[in-house]
């Protein structure tokens, strides 16, 4: 299965009964293993998380720990780039030039890295 099909699968477990709006994301670690995540709202917004954030923690929970490419898909007009947040917390894990796919549900892609999304990122060497 390639990356955007495990991210189109798990984007139908979704719970998105508030936004309607389904996100699936996949990753493949560096050691080859998938891992995948989508959004899950909650009554209460802001305790909702991204598809991103679950597929990152499925990782992480499973012992890997290095990104070496995302893949995040929903039924959008056009492909949905990762929220600000969820573009600090690929950075934790992946390095700058990580490709990032962004899908539609009708077909149309973009693949960018993790550079292009959080240009000039907070890092641990900013604490010197
Ligand atoms: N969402 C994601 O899961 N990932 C993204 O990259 C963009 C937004 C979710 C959060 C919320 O459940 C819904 O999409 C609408 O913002």
């Amino acid at each position: 299965m390639t990356l955007l099909a495990a991210a189109t699968a798990v984007r139908e477990n979704a719970h998105a009964p508030y936004s309607n709006f389904k996100v699936g994301a996949a990753i493949r670690a560096a050691s080859g293993a998938v891992y995948v995540g989508c959004n899950v709202e909650n009554v209460a917004y802001p305790e909702g998380t991204c598809a991103e954030a679950g597929a990152i923690a499925a990782m992480i929970a499973a012992g890997d720990t290095v990104i070496a490419e995302v893949a995040v898909i929903a039924d959008s007009p056009s492909p949905v780039p990762p929220c600000g947040g969820c573009r600090q917390k690929l950075a934790e894990f992946g390095a700058a030039d990580v490709k990032v796919t962004m899908a539609t549900l009708a077909g149309a892609s973009e693949t960018v890295c993790i550079a292009d999304l959080l240009p000039g990122a907070f890092d641990a060497g900013h604490m010197g």
